[in-house]
């Protein structure tokens, strides 16, 4: 179940451009979950193709990866109006497309406390959970979860940067990919 393009569960429908479905490979098992599109996003309707898609997919091709071999999405499928932040109930009503999303996922990743929150319930400081694999209730089903930093959070912080190569590693690793990191 994907949301219908005009999509009005929630008040996001009125500020976007288009709902931003996922993009890669619906059949793989790691999947990367952001937290909401923003503006390039609502104008192209891809995830992550302004300048924190740019910083994923360098990271994700220093280990072999292109972006078409994962799943990549939101937990929220519209742009917030100014980029603010998605508020619970618009996560919660995106939850039953974000849980199909993750139909067939074996690692999921969250990109950012808000991913990290709707995902795994963790909504205390970040550097407790990061790179800390952990099982999370998708639908009832028992997934293995990582918790990560932003991309856009890496922009200026080394140690975030690294962080996330590191994350990009353990996923190119459950891909069989063997890391360079
Ligand atoms: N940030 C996100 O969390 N998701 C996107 O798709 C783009 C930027």
């Amino acid at each position: 179940m994907r949301p219908e393009p005009d999509c009005s569960l929630c008040r996001l429908c009125q500020g976007r451009t288009q709902v931003v479905y996922p993009s890669g490979n619906p059949l793989s098992k790691v999947v990367l979950v952001g937290e909401a599109p923003g503006k390039n996003e609502d104008e192209q309707g891809v995830p992550f193709v302004g300048r924190s898609g740019s910083i994923l997919d360098s990271m994700l091709g220093e280990v072999g990866l292109d972006r078409r071999d994962l799943l990549i999405t939101n937990t929220v499928k519209c742009r917030p109006p100014d980029n603010r932040d998605p508020l619970p109930d618009e996560v919660g009503a995106c939850s039953r497309f974000l849980e199909e999303d993750l139909a067939n996922a074996e690692l999921v990743v969250g990109l950012g406390r808000y991913a990290v929150a709707a995902l795994s319930g963790h909504k205390g400081k970040m550097d407790e959970v990061v790179n800390r694999p952990m099982d999370v209730d998708v639908g009832g089903r028992k997934v293995r979860f990582i918790a990560t930093y932003h991309p856009a959070s890496t922009i200026y912080n080394r140690k975030f940067r690294e962080e996330l190569r590191r994350t990009v590693a353990m996923v190119a690793e459950e891909m069989g990919c063997g890391s360079k990191v």
